[in-house]
C-alpha cells in the first residue's frame, strides 16, 4: 500500500467529474487499497478517487476510523433522501477548515462493492453526510459549494494567505 498525496482546493483536478468504473481491475483494487492507507494515515473520515488525482467513481469511508471498518463504494449513487440537517463538515482537500452544510440527514444509496457486487445501504447520521460528500467529489462538487458567498470568500480568503505562507 502506498500513501498518496492528497490534492489541496485549488487544484483543478477537484473541478473534472470523475468517469463510472467499467471494470473492478487489479489497478482499481490497488487504488482502494493506496487511499484506504492514505485516508487512515491523514485520519480523515472519507477520501474520494479525484482528491488522490483520479478522475473514477471510486470513495472509500471510515466514519469510526478507529475500528478500520471501510466502505468501499465503486460508482456510488444516492437514490433517496429524508429531512435535510445542517452539520458541522471538513475535507482532507481543505486541512481545518469547517462549515455548516446542509444535507440529507438519511439516505439510501447504492453502489457496487471490490467483488463486483450491487449493494444498496440505508445511512443516517455521519455516514450519510460522509456519503453525499464523497459523492459530490466526483461530480465535482466541493461543500464550501453550499456556502453562502460571504462565507466561501472567507475560507477562499484564509486559504489565499496560507498558500502564501506556502501553508497549503
Ligand atoms: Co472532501
Amino acid at each position: 500500500m502506498v500513501k498518496l498525496e492528497i490534492k489541496k482546493y485549488g487544484d483543478s483536478v477537484l473541478r473534472k467529474k470523475s468517469d463510472l468504473v467499467q471494470k473492478i481491475s487489479k489497478d482499481i483494487k490497488r487504488l482502494v487499497e493506496d487511499m484506504l492507507e492514505t485516508m487512515y494515515a491523514a485520519r480523515g473520515l472519507g477520501l474520494a478517487a479525484p482528491q488522490v488525482g483520479v478522475l473514477l467513481r471510486v470513495c472509500v469511508i471510515d466514519v469510526d476510523p478507529g475500528k478500520k471498518s471501510p466502505l468501499i463504494m465503486i460508482n456510488p449513487k444516492v437514490i433517496s433522501g429524508g429531512d435535510k440537517i445542517s452539520e458541522q463538515e471538513g475535507c482532507l482537500s481543505l486541512p481545518e477548515l469547517f462549515a455548516l452544510v446542509k444535507r440529507f440527514s438519511n439516505i439510501v444509496a447504492e453502489y457496487t462493492d471490490l467483488e463486483g457486487k450491487n449493494k444498496k445501504i440505508e445511512a443516517d447520521g455521519l455516514l450519510a453526510r460522509a456519503i453525499q460528500h464523497e459523492i459530490d467529489h466526483l461530480d465535482a462538487k466541493i461543500f464550501i459549494d453550499y456556502l453562502p458567498d460571504w462565507k466561501k470568500k472567507n475560507i477562499e480568503k484564509e486559504i489565499k494567505r496560507r498558500k502564501k505562507k506556502g501553508d497549503w
